[in-house]
């Protein structure tokens, strides 16, 4: 089978890290009998720079028409308004339907926290709906921002948790040794419904529902907790290893994503998927790394397991778990960029990998 991927560096170390990304696809052993054709897609504020837009209309035909998933680098974002930019990433996500966004966080490193868990944020709506205005009363600016959450958004996140929590259930029971994790599936849902009664209330509300509409079977396999984001934080790294599957309105969800990557050493290891219904875009946590871009330092790693990401949600789960344990062993044999404390560049890292395989 040949699979038709989209390329998508965007800036600095994107540039680095997606044909690290690449090359490990390529060396699959032949066995998984997976083919990849590379297509290269423009994004990001270089190419905006250069022509006047972030995200050409080619890209999103292209990948729409032409490709089952891509690879999407980092794109580097002005902390100031420039007239006429926007995030590439979150146009995207919204053009491809792309509603989930899903990241895995798991130690490997002994020097890591006890850790496997998977966050699965919501991607469309909430605050990011970015509708704001700042208005004047009584002689001051005052600025509102609209939270919008939506029976069916939260329906679509809910059952991918569901899906995702069913999944894991099922592959602990086939490797238990593969994980600390026991017994049935935690999905925990995170709010603030004490506050926001009637935005997170609906949140909350709705994953419940959804829950309770599963089969008795389902419900034999996974339970479903809440949890209030602010105590979330405090428990998530006071004991990491309490959870399993959480489940996140976009902001709190980007929040104890990035956070959760410092329970495993370093952004550069931390990796994600944008996942609709009928494409995947992998992606790494971290930015476009100026400080360290065109030195060979960047870690791959990241990128790497958004490919191994991509292809399980493309439903090649053998491949993708050939790649994360290639991937530990490398990590664990301590051939490492300097971001974990190793002096190998972003090639050696790819080559130790490659072999491997
Ligand atoms: P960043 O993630 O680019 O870098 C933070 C720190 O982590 C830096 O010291 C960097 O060198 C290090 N780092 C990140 N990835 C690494 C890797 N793979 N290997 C080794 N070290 C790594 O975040 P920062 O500095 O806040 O943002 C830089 C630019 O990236 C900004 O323009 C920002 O807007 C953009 N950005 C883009 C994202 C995206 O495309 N999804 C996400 C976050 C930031
Ligand atoms: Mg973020």
């Amino acid at each position: 089978k040949t699979l038709k991927i989209g390329l998508i560096p965007g800036d600095g170390i994107g540039h680095e890290v997606i044909p690290a990304g690449r090359k490990i696809l390529e060396s699959l052993p032949a066995e998984d009998g997976l083919k990849f054709e590379f297509v290269h897609a423009d994004a990001g504020f270089d190419h905006f720079k250069q022509t006047g837009v972030a995200l050409p209309q080619e890209t999103i035909d292209l990948l729409k028409r032409e490709c089952q998933g891509a690879l999407f680098g980092a794109v580097s974002s002005p902390t100031t308004k420039v007239a006429g930019y926007s995030s590439p990433i979150v146009a995207l996500r919204k053009q491809l339907k792309l509603y989930a966004n899903v990241r895995p966080i798991k130690s490997v490193l002994p020097s890591d926290k006890l850790t496997d868990m998977v966050i699965v944020r919501e991607n469309t709506e909430d605050l990011y709906v970015k509708e704001e205005k700042t208005y004047e009363v009584d002689g001051e600016r005052v600025a509102e921002a609209i939270k919008r959450i939506s029976e069916s958004a939260t329906k679509n996140i809910a059952n991918m948790a569901f899906r995702i929590a069913l999944q894991r259930y099922n592959s602990r029971l086939a490797d238990p040794e593969s994980t600390h994790l026991k017994g049935k599936s935690i999905v925990t849902v995170t709010h603030k419904s004490n506050v926001l009664s009637q935005t997170d209330g609906l949140f909350r509300e709705v994953v419940r529902s959804e829950f309770d509409r599963q089969s008795s079977d389902f419900h034999s396999k996974v339970e479903l907790k809440e949890q209030i984001v602010d105590s979330m934080v405090y428990k998530m790294f006071r004991n990491s290893s309490e959870f399993d599957v959480v489940v996140a309105p976009n902001l709190y969800g980007d929040i104890l994503s990035d956070g959760a990557a410092a329970l495993v050493g370093s952004l550069g290891v931390v990796h994600s998927a944008n996942v609709g219904d009928s494409f995947v875009v992998g992606e790494p946590t971290h930015g476009s790394a100026p400080d360290i871009a065109g030195q060979g330092k960047a870690n791959p790693v990241a990128t790497i397991r958004s490919a191994a990401l991509m292809l399980e949600f493309l439903g090649y789960p053998k491949p993708a778990a050939r790649i994360y344990k290639a991937v530990n062993e490398g990590l664990l044999a301590g051939v490492v960029t300097p971001d974990l404390g190793g002096n190998y560049s972003t090639t050696d890292v790819v080559n130790d990998i490659v072999s491997r395989l």
